[in-house]
């Protein structure tokens, strides 16, 4: 059967993507940020996953006002790269799962949530850049990935309550899955950040911080956080934060299992407007 192995969690700030597309990544500024991944780098080595099950939001590169569903998820055979601002990535294509992504479907609309099935996506930054950080630049990316994307863009935007739920669910279609796969589930976007208005520039580093913690130990009070909350204390866009818990949620305690060990744990700031955190959960084999 298919496995749930491990939680990756980053923010996926685009100017990271810049800077390594760029090759500014020998400038101290981005060194700074980039040592938070050589572990990450060398674990997903030793760890290679077969599927990564990637949570991120779009940043109306593939959607747009005159379409927002709140959880898309990548049924195609592979995505197209895109994106706002610096435009699309010199980044390999992404190959999906089809088969695995439709067996999840099926589980989890049958568990009650009404998932869109995007069979065409085009995927940005917030997809891309957390795959840099940890893959480097290959020529292909070295597994497939199933996107999913949670609109946090638009409001009305899903609560934390129901994103962890979901990630029991998705839990629950992988690991009925019957075939021998090891899947990632990765939760990225966030920390902390406000990219317009009166705060534009806010970081909240003990906000972050606390969230961290609480996100490791006590995953069901912190998804209980009405999403005011994040927007208040940790900027607009802050509110990317709660597509950690769609991962948390997908990991062995949640359901029953062993608490997950913390491999690493990494937060610094700045990294363009946005404080970076980035954690790294096992679950026990
Ligand atoms: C920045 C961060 C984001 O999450 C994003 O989607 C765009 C820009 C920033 O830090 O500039
Ligand atoms: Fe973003």
């Amino acid at each position: 059967m298919a496995k749930i192995t491990a939680s990756v969690y980053t923010s996926h700030v685009p100017a990271i993507g810049a800077a390594l597309d760029h090759g500014k990544i020998d400038e101290p500024y981005w060194q700074k940020v980039l040592a938070g991944y050589e572990f990450g780098k060398q674990w997903i080595r030793e760890n290679k996953p077969d599927v990564i099950f990637l949570v991120y939001n779009d940043h109306a590169s593939a959607f747009s006002l005159e379409l927002i569903p709140t959880f898309a998820l990548g049924t195609a055979a592979e995505f197209a790269i895109a994106d706002e601002g610096w435009g699309p990535r010199p980044v390999p294509k992404v190959i999906g799962h089809p088969e695995l992504a439709a067996h999840i479907a099926q589980s989890a609309i049958q568990d009650d949530f009404d998932l869109t099935l995007a069979n065409r996506m085009d995927v940005d930054h917030g997809l891309t850049v957390p795959l840099s950080l940890i893959f480097g630049q290959p020529e292909a990316w070295p597994c497939k990935v199933i996107p999913f994307a949670v609109n946090v863009v638009q409001y009305p935007v899903p609560s934390g309550r129901r994103c962890f739920a979901l990630g029991q669910a998705i839990r629950k279609a992988v690991e009925s899955y019957d075939e021998d796969l090891k899947v990632q589930i990765w939760g990225t976007g966030g920390m902390s950040h406000q990219l317009q208005g009166a705060r534009a520039g806010l970081i909240n580093r003990e906000w972050d911080n606390r969230f961290l913690d609480r996100l490791i130990e006590d995953p069901a009070v912190l998804a209980q956080m009405p999403h005011i909350d994040y927007v208040r204390e940790a900027g607009s866009e802050g509110i990317e934060l709660v597509m950690w818990l769609i991962a948390r949620g997908a990991m062995a305690d949640v359901a029953g299992g062993p608490i997950p060990t913390v491999r690493h744990r990494f937060y610094h700031v700045p990294a363009s407007n946005t404080a970076v955190g980035h954690l790294i959960l096992e679950n026990q084999a």
